[in-house]
């Protein structure tokens, strides 16, 4: 049984004063829970209030990104051993708008996913293709080469640990969610493919999370295909009502 993941990607919104606010809300709503995780993902800047925040909570902390270095002159950069000192259990990697705005490839994916755990992080390794892409049949094509270039490379022991995010271009932040059998058939693929790439009983453990315009008013139906596991949430983790919908649709 794979444990679902609900985690919030606050993207750059909240300060310090927002975060601690937003967590406390999730703490008395949601934080009690236990057959599911929950997990925030605030800018590096309210890390430390939110991790304050949430003590005494089930909820877990994760960051957004990372660099793949232990320290040195790396202006801008944050290490992975910063984020765990701060209290992250997760971090999101490879995200599309890193991918779209600050050059991120399959390459630098790879590099920070594999130092994620080395350092202690469970990377959630998001994929996923571009309205471009899906028009012109490549959704498959696209898929395969960013898991293949992206989440190889690990110890059957690791992988297993692994959490990858399903979340088409075309419907983050857009209002456009996929039906959830087009998540499911993307989902069952992306598991298809790790199995080749690890082994069917890794890929049965790994937990695929779909992202992209998920809402209070979608999350059961897409939460309920058999192959997804979790959300990865942008808008809809903003607010401590719409989120605990999210994280309790099927309570
Ligand atoms: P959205 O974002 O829920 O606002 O579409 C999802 C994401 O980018 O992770």
């Amino acid at each position: 049984m794979r444990k679902p993941i609900l985690a919030g990607n606050w993207k750059m919104y909240k300060n310090t004063q927002e975060a601690k606010a937003l967590v406390e809300g999730l703490a008395s709503r949601v934080g009690k829970l236990s057959d599911r995780e929950v997990v925030v993902c605030p800018p590096f800047t309210s890390l430390a209030i939110a991790a304050e925040s949430m003590k005494g909570s089930n909820l877990k902390l994760g960051a957004q990104n990372m660099y793949w270095e232990d320290k040195g002159a790396f202006t801008g950069e944050i290490a992975p051993g910063m984020l765990r000192d701060t209290g992250c259990t997760y971090v999101i990697i490879g995200h599309s708008e890193r991918r779209q705005y600050f050059g991120e490839t399959d390459a630098t994916v790879n590099k920070k996913m594999k130092k994620a755990f080395l350092s202690g992080l469970l990377p959630i390794v998001c994929i996923g293709e571009t309205l471009a892409e899906r028009e012109s049949s490549e959704t498959f094509t696209v898929l395969e080469r960013q898991i293949r270039e992206g989440a190889s490379g690990l110890s059957a022991e690791e992988a297993r640990k692994l959490v990858v995010a399903y979340e088409p271009v075309w419907a983050i932040g857009t209002g456009k969610t996929a039906t959830p059998q087009q998540a499911e058939e993307a989902h069952k693929f992306i598991r298809q493919k790790l199995a080749e790439i690890y082994a069917p009983a890794v890929a049965e453990e790994i937990r695929i999370l779909y992202g992209g315009s998920v809402k209070p008013e979608n999350s059961k139906e897409l939460m309920g295909q058999a192959d997804i596991d979790g959300a990865l949430v942008g808008g809809a983790s903003l607010e401590p009502e719409s989120f605990s919908k999210i994280v309790t649709f099927d309570l």
